[in-house]
C-alpha cells in the first residue's frame, strides 16, 4: 500500500523513538547548546529590528515598506498593516520600544475609513488577530512590557470596532459571508460564491473576540458560516470523507464544486479545524472529528511520491476523478497541522505523516541554489519542462513558479516538528536556521527584506520591491521561537498548549476549563 513512503516513515518513527532512547546530555553540553541557540534567537531578532527600523523610517504608518526603493505601499486598506502584524512578534522578542510604538499607534487607526475594497479574510487574520493576540499576551505573560496600561484595553475596543465595521459581510441568506467589501458604502462585490479558506478561517478570531468581550454575536456569525463547511451538502461537495470542495454558494450554503486540496484557497480551513479544538476542546469537538476525517482521507487519497524520488512525500490535489501532481509553498503548513493534530490527539500515525510532509518541504528548500524553496512546483512526469529534466531527476520535482515572496509555511512546519518531536532532536531546528540564514543572505536589503524572483539562480534572480506584513508576523516569529527558550506562548506537546496560533502566527490564549 504505502510501500513508497516506507523509508521516510521508518526514519520518522526511528527519530521519534530516538527521543526517549537518548541518554541525558551532560549539563555543560546543555549549557553550550542553550547559549548557541540564544545567539541564533538574537540573530533573528536583529533581522526583525533591521526590518522594523526600515519600516518606521520609510513607511510607517502605511501598510508596508517597499524594501528596494525605500517607499511605502497601502495594500491592506492603509491602516498600518505591518505595524499591527508586527505587534505579537515584537512582544515575543521582548522589543519594548517597538511594542509601545505600536500600542501608541493602534488607538489612532480609523477602521471606518478606506478608499479600497476590504478583504474580510485578510483583515481578520492580520488586523483583528494581531490586536487580539496583543491583548492576550499583554494581559498575560508579557504584561511587563506595557508602559501605558489603558492602551492594552484599546486593543480590545479597537478589535470590536473593526468587527462591527465588517460584520455586515455575514448578512446573507445563508450566513456564509461575502469576502470583498466596500465598508463605506456597506456593499459587497455581489459574488455568488465564497472560497473555502476565506470562509473557514474566521472562526478562531471571531470566537476569541466574543469570549473576550462577553458579546456572543461575533462567535455566532462565524460559527454559523462554518456550520455549512462541517456538514457539507450536496455529497458531491465532499468527494472523500472530511475533504470538501473549494467554493460555497452564498445564498444556500451548498458547495459549488468538489475540487479538493490543501493549497492556497483551501489551506487554512483544515488548519483551523484542529486549532479550534486546541482552543477549546469542549465546544469544538466536532471540528476535531472533521479534521481527523480529512487527515485520514488525505493520507489515503492525496499523498503522492515523485517517480524519481519515491522517498519524498507531497500532497496532490483532486478534482472529478483526477489527481493533480503539483503543490505550493502555501501548502507546506500541512506538516505542522498533522504534527499539531497528532500530538494533541496522541495519534502517532499523524505525527509520522506530518514528518514526511516536513521532509518533502525541506527538499524543496535544500535542492535549490539559494536554499530557499519555490512558490509552486510539480512532479507530473508528463509535464517536466525541457530545461528542468536533470533537476527533476535529481530533486524529484520541477519548479513551476520560482519566486519566493517571504512566505512562512516551511519554517512554520519545521518549528512544529522541532517542538513536537522532542527537544533532543536538533535537525528540525537546524532546518529553521538554514532557511533563515538563506533568506537573510538572499532577500535582505538596506531597509528590510524583499521578495525574490528566482530561488534557483544565484542571488535569487532579482528583488521585487515588496515586503508583505507577514514577514514580521510569521517568518521572523517562527524562526525566533524555534531558537528561543521555552515560554508560555511556545507550542507544547500534547494537551499542554496555553496558546494557539492563528494562520498569521498570532498566538491566542486557549480556553482553560
Ligand atoms: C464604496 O461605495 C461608496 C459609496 O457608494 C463609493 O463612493 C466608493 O467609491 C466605493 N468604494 C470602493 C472601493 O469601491
Ligand atoms: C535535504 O532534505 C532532505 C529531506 O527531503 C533531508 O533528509 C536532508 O537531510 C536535507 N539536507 C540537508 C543538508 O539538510
Ligand atoms: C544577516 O545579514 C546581515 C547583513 O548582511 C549580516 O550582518 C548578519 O550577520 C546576517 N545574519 C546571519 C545570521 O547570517
Amino acid at each position: 500500500m504505502r510501500i513508497t513512503s516506507l523509508p521516510l516513515l521508518s526514519l520518522a518513527t526511528s527519530l521519534v523513538g530516538l527521543t526517549a532512547a537518548l541518554p541525558h546530555a551532560d549539563p555543560e553540553t546543555v549549557l553550550r547548546r542553550q547559549s548557541k541557540n540564544q545567539e541564533k534567537a538574537d540573530a533573528v531578532k536583529e533581522a526583525f529590528q533591521h526590518a522594523w527600523k526600515g519600516y518606521t523610517k520609510y513607511a510607517f504608518p502605511h501598510d508596508e515598506l517597499r524594501p528596494v526603493s525605500n517607499g511605502y505601499g497601502d495594500s491592506r486598506n492603509g491602516w498600518g498593516a505591518s505595524a499591527v502584524d508586527a505587534l505579537s512578534t515584537a512582544i515575543i522578542m521582548g522589543d519594548t520600544d517597538a511594542v509601545n510604538t505600536i500600542l501608541d499607534f493602534i488607538p489612532k487607526i480609523d477602521f471606518t475609513k478606506t478608499s479600497e475594497e476590504v478583504s474580510l479574510f485578510e483583515t481578520t487574520i492580520r488586523y483583528l488577530a494581531g490586536m487580539l493576540s496583543g491583548y492576550d499576551l499583554l494581559t498575560g505573560p508579557a504584561s511587563n512590557l506595557v508602559r501605558k496600561s489603558d492602551q492594552v484595553d484599546e486593543l480590545l475596543s479597537q478589535s470590536k470596532k473593526l468587527a462591527n465595521v465588517l460584520k455586515f459581510a455575514f448578512d446573507t441568506p445563508s450566513g456564509v459571508p461575502h469576502n470583498n467589501l466596500n465598508i463605506t458604502g456597506r456593499r459587497t462585490d455581489g459574488s455568488s460564491t465564497n472560497g473555502l479558506a476565506v470562509t473557514g478561517t474566521l472562526v478562531l478570531e471571531w470566537t476569541r473576540l466574543s469570549d473576550l468581550t462577553g458579546d456572543d454575536e461575533y462567535a455566532k456569525l462565524s460559527q454559523k458560516a462554518q456550520s455549512y463547511l462541517l456538514d457539507p451538502k450536496p455529497s458531491s461537495g465532499e468527494p472523500f470523507p472530511g475533504l470538501v470542495g473549494s467554493s460555497i454558494n452564498i445564498k444556500t450554503g451548498e458547495f459549488a464544486d468538489g475540487m479538493v486540496s490543501w493549497d492556497g484557497g483551501d489551506d487554512s480551513f483544515y488548519e483551523y479545524l484542529i486549532k479550534m479544538y486546541v482552543y477549546d476542546p469542549k465546544r469544538f469537538e466536532k471540528y476535531k472529528d472533521r479534521w481527523v476525517l480529512a487527515a485520514q482521507s488525505t493520507i489515503k487519497h492525496l499523498q503522492a511520491h515523485p517517480k524519481p524520488r519515491p522517498d519524498l512525500t507531497f500532497l496532490s490535489s483532486y478534482n472529478n476523478g483526477k489527481k493533480y501532481l503539483s503543490s505550493q509553498h502555501l501548502t507546506c503548513f500541512d506538516g505542522g497541522s498533522f504534527l499539531l493534530g497528532g500530538s494533541v490527539l496522541d495519534r502517532q500515525e499523524f505525527i509520522d505523516f506530518g514528518l514526511e510532509l516536513v521532509h518533502g518541504c525541506e527538499a524543496t528548500y535544500n535542492q535549490t541554489l539559494t536554499k530557499i524553496g519555490p512558490d509552486s512546483w510539480g512532479w507530473d512526469p508528463e509535464k517536466v519542462p525541457n530545461d528542468q529534466k536533470d533537476f527533476y531527476e535529481r530533486a524529484g520535482f520541477y519548479i513551476s513558479s520560482g519566486n519566493y515572496v517571504l512566505r512562512p509555511e516551511v519554517i512554520e512546519s519545521f518549528y512544529y516538528a522541532h517542538r513536537i518531536t522532542g527537544k533532543e532532536i536538533v535537525s528540525y531546528r537546524d532546518w529553521v536556521w538554514n532557511a533563515f540564514v538563506a533568506i537573510n543572505a538572499t532577500c535582505r536589503t538596506d531597509s528590510g527584506f524583499a521578495a525574490i524572483t528566482n530561488v534557483n539562480t544565484a542571488h535569487g534572480g532579482s528583488k521585487d520591491d515588496s515586503q508583505e506584513s507577514f514577514l514580521y508576523a510569521e517568518v521572523l516569529k517562527y524562526a525566533y521561537l524555534a531558537h528561543a527558550e521555552d515560554a508560555p506562548w511556545q507550542v507544547q506537546e500534547g494537551d499542554k498548549n496555553a496558546f494557539v496560533y492563528n494562520t498569521e502566527a498570532h498566538p491566542m490564549r486557549v480556553v482553560r476549563s
